[in-house]
């Protein structure tokens, strides 16, 4: 089925928007892909419209357009340098591109979280995961998804200390998993399960609001 829909996607450089940035170009569902980016992609195709912007500065031209809005952006306080700095790209960028985006006509807001996002926690990662969630959610969108991977799988340009160490534990963890069924959330995710499963929701067009935990991404 050919549609004539816009996507606007923002983390199209990371591991989850890499996958999804070609799947939205692969998909008949899109006419046109619009990219934010800090830098440019170097990616070529008919359907991309990659614009290179400030996030602190950005404007409804930037966003104009889009009919369903992916958010993969993501950092870690290390990367980012602070918590400030980590709660600017988890937080705040999401929550501005999704209103800028809905008060010019998306209908579809798709979120990568995480899994153990929760406003009261005390983790402070898990706490702005919660935040980033319910300000989305109160922006209103007709149509909004959360997904909360556990770790992501797949392979990175740049090594994650942290994550090679959850690799190994993963190892452990899955033939546990078969055992402990309740344990089978914590097993990683292939990042490209996480992205197919974001196209196949915003396919759907399923109204309200929806929650996608790591468990059901499996099955992508
Ligand atoms: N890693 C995990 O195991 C894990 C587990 C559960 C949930 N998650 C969440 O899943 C989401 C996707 O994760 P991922 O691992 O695919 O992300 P990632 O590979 O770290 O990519 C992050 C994206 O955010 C962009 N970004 C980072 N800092 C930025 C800034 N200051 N300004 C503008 N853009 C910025 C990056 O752009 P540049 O290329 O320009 O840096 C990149 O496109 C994130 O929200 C993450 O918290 C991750």
């Amino acid at each position: 089925m050919h549609s004539s829909k816009t996507a606007l996607l923002i983390g199209a450089s990371g591991l989850v928007g890499n996958y999804l940035v070609f799947k939205l170009l692969q998909s008949d569902r899109y006419e046109k892909v619009i990219t934010l980016v800090r830098r440019p992609m170097h990616l070529k195709h008919p359907k991309l419209d990659e614009r290179v912007v400030d996030f602190d500065q950005l404007s409804f031209e930037d966003v104009a357009g889009a009919d369903d809005m992916f958010c993969c952006l993501g950092t870690t306080i290390k990367q980012a340098g602070s918590k400030e700095a980590f709660r600017k790209v988890d937080l705040i960028y999401p929550v501005k591109v999704g209103k800028l985006a809905l008060e010019t006509g998306a209908k579809q807001y798709l979120l990568v979280s995480s899994i153990g996002a929760n406003a009261q926690s005390s983790i402070f990662y898990s706490k702005t995961k919660g935040e980033v969630e319910a300000q989305i959610a109160a922006l209103g969108y007709p149509n909004y998804t959360i997904f909360r991977p556990s770790m992501l799988l797949g392979k990175r340009k740049q090594f994650r200390l942290g994550e090679e160490l959850g690799k190994v534990v993963n190892l452990v963890l899955s033939p546990i998993t078969l055992l402990v069924p309740p344990l089978r959330k914590y097993k990683g995710i292939q990042a490209s399960k996480v992205a197919s499963a974001m196209l196949d929701i915003a396919s759907q067009e399923v109204p309200g609001q929806h929650i996608i935990e790591s468990n059901d991404l499996q099955r992508y």
